[in-house]
């Protein structure tokens, strides 16, 4: 089997949602945080199979068919690993360099083309500005702007002369077909001519995390003063290679940050500046709002997003629009607030990068942002108002899942408006249970298991007690950093009963000690046959407990009391038996 690299694997997961690609095959119904519908593997009458989005896995309880996307194409495309892999990356665009010889795709040949194309024309753009006698306004311009020659060869920043079509006739002589040109969206044909798309305008080159020159963004050689007689800046249209809402300007450098936090701004020149002062786990959108696949690889990389967006109005309802985008992806943010300044770029240019990351380490929980925008909307003086201004923050408290959180939230608005905390709580709480109704109608409990399916494959016969207990806890610990530290602290991974759950839980620990989320889709990856099946059970309990951090010291007391039970109907030794059976008092009844 070709070795294909994690980052390749990654993409390949993050273009294809698995929701997305069964849909074509089962009609999916919405169920709980779910999808379930006919399974295609076995015939049914009544649902059984289901897809978490979440988690990008598929099982089905009734015949026990399940795994990850791949998996998913394996099967019911009857292909093996590398060509459901190359099945998916055709279907998003990826190459998988390891099939070279055999790869002969029209779409990629295409897309390589662009690649190169635009590469050219980055450089292009890039002598123009660094070398042509023509370009001093445009080196001026940067100049005023602070700058530095070594940002613009970072970035690769260019210039677009003042020309009709310098950049086509360029790439017409390097060989490119007027066609192509035009597919890249670098030239345009108007009334029998052709355009250069970009003419008289400083070049921000836009570059995927793979390196690729993807598109371009290119701003007027203007002073906000002096108005603008044009569209300040220019941005490339969606081509075969290139997507606004699906990449982020910069992020290729600020991958490379060992950070917690990616700032997101707005601007092109907010990156720029604030990188050039040295601060780097930094990105910006491609002039449109962000989007939830923005979002998503953000925090493929990163643990949470501080968006420090202008401090204008727009700004200020760009910055709530990204939180709610950045929460319904399941993400974390804060968010940085710029005082006396309208952008980033301008706040440091005024107060020096300390400041800034001054500011940085001030940034504020976006529920505590969201509150205090609610609160300059209302008029607290007026009991009305009050009412108005509570009704309000308690729909922006919904969702948040820590009870501490919410808590200490509400205390703040009774403080605020003198109106009761327990009034507040029960306006929350109506407000609460409204959408969770909406989201998951079915929240189960241990012992109320109302799904017979799961029941089902929880008391199987052939699942022992001991393997159901392991199950479960390594579903919590591949949850939360916590949960697992806690299994970890316990139960090493080498204690686990079966190979596919000792390999789990080795794959678990490992992953919250590189600091990273462990991914179930992937980890399934290493199994197959009967063993994938065991393993994504673990991902498949859809149990929700009261408490997680006491179930986990419940489960852990119970697998160590199983094992000793084991232990004791095995052993023969009169004196170590008693010695075991002192043990298991130890554990209490169950
Ligand atoms: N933008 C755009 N089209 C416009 C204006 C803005 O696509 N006509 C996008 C660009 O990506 C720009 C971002 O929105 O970088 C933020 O806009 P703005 O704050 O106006 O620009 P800055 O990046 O701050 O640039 P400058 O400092 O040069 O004004
Ligand atoms: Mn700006």
């Amino acid at each position: 089997m070709p070795y294909y690299s994690d980052e390749i694997i990654n993409e390949v997961f993050l273009e294809n949602d698995i929701v997305d690609y069964v849909s074509q095959y089962v009609r999916l119904k919405k169920s709980g945080r779910d999808y379930s519908g006919l399974c295609p593997f076995h015939r049914e009458k009544t649902p059984s199979f289901h897809v978490s989005q979440d988690k990008q896995l598929f099982h089905c309880f009734g015949c026990g068919a399940s795994g990850n996307l791949v998996q998913f194409v394996m099967r019911i495309e009857s292909l093996d690993f590398v060509e459901a892999l190359k099945l998916l990356a055709d279907r998003a665009g990826i190459f998988l360099p390891e099939n070279e010889s055999t790869y002969n795709n029209a779409e990629y040949e295409k897309k390589q083309l662009i690649y190169k194309m635009n590469a050219d024309a980055a450089r292009f753009f890039y002598h123009t500005l660094v070398d042509s006698p023509n370009s001093e306004t445009a080196r001026q311009y940067l100049r005023e702007r602070k700058i530095a020659a070594k940002t613009i060869t970072s970035y690769g920043l260019g210039y677009a002369p003042d020309s009709f079509n310098a950049l086509f006739e360029h790439l017409l002589k390097s060989g490119y077909s007027q066609e192509d040109i035009i597919r890249a969206d670098l030239a345009a044909s108007k009334d029998g001519r052709i355009y250069d798309k970009f003419r008289n305008r400083i070049i921000f080159p836009i570059i995927d995390l793979r390196g690729n020159v993807i598109g371009f963004g290119g701003r007027i050689i203007q002073n906000e003063d002096d108005g603008y007689k044009a569209p300040k800046y220019l941005n490339s249209s969606d081509t075969p290679v290139f997507s606004k809402g699906r990449n982020l300007f910069s992020l290729n450098f600020a991958k490379r940050e060992k950070t917690n936090e990616i700032i997101l701004v707005e601007g092109y020149m907010d990156v720029i500046s604030v990188y050039q002062a040295g601060v780097r786990n930094i990105a910006a959108t491609l002039g449109t709002a962000l989007t939830e696949q923005q979002a998503k690889l953000l925090l493929k990389y990163f643990g949470e997003i501080l968006i420090c967006y202008d401090s204008d109005e727009a700004g200020q309802a760009a910055t709530l629009r990204a939180i709610d985008v950045i929460n319904s992806v399941g993400g974390k943010s804060r968010v940085i607030k710029l005082g006396g300044a309208k952008d980033p770029d301008e706040y440091i240019k005024k107060n020096g990068i300390e400041m800034f990351r001054q500011l940085v380490r001030k940034a504020v929980p976006s529920t505590e942002f969201k509150l205090s925008l609610i609160k300059n909307r209302h008029d607290l003086s007026a009991t009305d108002g009050k009412i108005k201004f509570i009704n309000d923050a308690a729909e922006a408290l919904v969702g948040i899942e820590d009870a501490v959180e919410v808590d200490a939230y509400i205390k703040k608005l009774s403080d605020e408006t003198e109106i009761g905390k327990d009034a507040i709580y029960s306006a929350y709480k109506k407000k609460n249970a409204k959408k969770y109704r909406q989201k998951t109608p079915q929240r189960l409990k241990i012992e109320k298991r109302t799904d017979k399916n799961e029941q089902a494959y929880f008391d199987a016969g052939n699942l022992n007690k001991l393997a159901a207990a392991e199950r479960r806890l390594l579903n919590l610990a591949a949850q939360h950093k916590k949960l697992s530290r806690l299994s970890e602290e316990s139960l090493p991974f080498s204690e686990f009963s079966t190979d596919v759950h000792k390999q789990l839980a080795q794959m678990i620990y490992r992953a919250w000690d590189a600091g990273k989320e462990p991914e179930p889709a992937k980890m399934l990856l290493n199994f197959s046959g009967e063993d994938l099946k065991d393993a994504s059970c673990v991902f498949y309990n859809m149990e929700v407990y009261d408490d997680d951090e006491q179930t986990v010291i419940d489960l852990i007391n119970h697998i160590k009391r199983e094992k000793l039970q084991m232990q004791i109907n095995q052993e023969k030794d009169p004196s170590k038996l008693k010695e075991l059976l002192q043990m298991l008092t130890k554990f209490g009844e169950e």
